[in-house]
């Protein structure tokens, strides 16, 4: 047995599960005597922690290859390389082959296999479809003032256009008592913001016995002595139930805000992503939440230029920013993903140019939108959490998530009352009260 530490580096693409799953790799092999480095150059190990929600997500992923590739073909560095998450989870591809230098890939499934694979003379692709039980290897958390929670992973929608389905399987929920177990430990390890993670994280628990409920779960996590913000993303929108909007309502500490991803404005298209809900219904939902919560802030994500959407549908999605108050959006232009039933409609896609353009206008819209929303903030005094400081610059946020700069001695992971001075497209300016 060799004793000596060795020396892991991991480059996280893609969403905040990816994120968690990288601090649950770190945790399983810090027993195997691995321990982290932010230092590329520095590593025995290097792992990249693959995203494939567009074809860009994975050419980063393959760029990385060939940077280290090189280190250890061309230099002859001795360094180990791993390739894991969503893109080897569901490609066909011989990627073995493609990458010579390659040592282990493994998918979103096979984590917990990780103490067996890593120690293996021989190279290793390991990708399994089934979903295995997790063992308690804990976690090694970022030193951050957030920290990812994860309550469900996967997704059974099969919206027409994404991959998750394919690169995370079927969903499938974690037991409440764990969640709770480690929503406590990091409240004692001293973060202070809990976000719960899930593809859909509205349907949480129905896979469980006695099928608990997200709003259960923030009742629960609500109850938590000390002061901390607990967040929840992603929500699909007809999974959203009063029982939920009730819960956010009611609590202490969770945050007003809710990201509510449409993905396109017009029912026509809605449908042909095999998303379930209309223009109208997707409306509705929000004036519920407002009813209930006035102050609440409501994110969405959408989606130019899937295949068959005409101009008139396209500008849809532009009213619906302004008729249903969406906050702010992330917006990406359509690729065609592997597995996916849209990736088909070949004769339908929409040109380069044209999801270029769209996009644009679309982009032009969210800052229109953001400013307009940030304005209406100055003046007005918000709770803001400290993430960063240089000298007594302090970058912090809202409860809802709005970036705020001000001066102040407090440090990071202090809370503060700020009045809003100015705005921008991006951020605000504060002055502490
Ligand atoms: N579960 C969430 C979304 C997860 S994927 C939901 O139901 O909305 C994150 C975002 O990536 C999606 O909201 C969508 O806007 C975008 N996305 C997914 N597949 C895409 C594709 N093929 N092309 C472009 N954007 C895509
Ligand atoms: Fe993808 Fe749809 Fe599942 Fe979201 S709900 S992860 S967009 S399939
Ligand atoms: Fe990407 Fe996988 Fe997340 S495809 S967005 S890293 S679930």
């Amino acid at each position: 047995m060799e004793n000596k530490i060795k020396k892991v580096y991991i480059e996280t693409l893609g969403c905040q599960m990816n994120k968690s799953d990288s601090e649950r790799i770190l945790a399983i092999l810090s027993h195997f005597n691995y321990e982290e480095t932010l230092e590329p150059k520095e590593a025995d190990l290097l792992i990249v922690n693959t995203c494939s929600i567009r074809q860009l997500s994975e050419e980063k992923a393959y760029s990385r290859l060939g940077v280290w590739g090189k280190w250890k073909t061309q230099e002859g560095k001795k360094i180990k390389i791993a390739l894991c998450g969503c893109l080897p989870q569901h490609t066909k591809e011989n990627l073995m082959a493609r990458f010579p230098y390659l040592d282990l890939a493994f998918g979103t499934q096979n984590i917990y296999e990780l103490p067996d694979l890593i120690n293996k003379e021989e190279r290793v692709w390991a990708i399994r479809n089934s979903y295995v039980p997790e063992k308690d290897y804990g976690y090694i958390r970022k030193k951050d003032v957030n920290a990812w929670l994860p309550i469900t992973e996967g997704c059974n929608n099969f919206c027409s256009y994404c991959i998750v389905p394919f690169t995370r399987g079927r969903e499938h929920s974690r037991p409440f008592d764990t969640i709770i177990k480690e929503a406590k430990e990091i409240v004692a390890e001293g973060f202070k913001e809990i976000t719960l993670l899930g593809q859909n994280v509205d349907s949480y628990g129905k896979d469980l016995e006695g099928k608990p409920t997200l709003a259960a779960l923030l009742r629960e996590i609500d109850k938590i002595e000390g002061k901390f913000r607990i967040r929840f993303v992603t929500s699909y929108p007809t999974d959203i139930t009063d029982e939920l909007i009730e819960t956010v309502a009611n609590s202490k500490k969770v945050s007003r805000y809710f990201h509510i991803p449409m993905q396109s404005g017009d029912t026509r298209v809605l449908k042909a992503m095999n998303r379930r809900y209309t223009r109208e219904e997707y409306g509705d939902i929000v004036r519920r939440i407002r009813e209930k919560i006035p102050e609440v802030i409501i994110t969405s994500d959408f989606i130019v230029g899937f295949p068959s959407e005409t101009e008139e549908e396209f500008e849809r999605t532009l009213t619906a920013i302004d008729e249903f108050g969406i906050n702010y959006s992330n917006i990406a232009s359509y690729s065609p993903r592997p597995h996916t039933k849209a990736a088909k409609m070949v004769d339908e896609f929409i040109p380069e140019e044209e999801k270029d353009r769209r996009f644009q206008i679309l982009n032009d819209k969210v800052k229109e939108t953001s400013l307009k929303n940030h304005k209406s903030c100055v003046d007005k005094v918000f709770e803001v959490l400290i993430d960063s400081k240089k000298g007594d610059e302090c970058k912090a946020r809202t409860t809802c998530n709005k970036i705020v700069y001000f001066k102040s001695d407090k440090e990071i992971g202090d809370f503060a009352n700020v009045k809003i001075t100015s705005a921008d497209t991006w951020h605000l300016k504060a002055e502490e009260v």
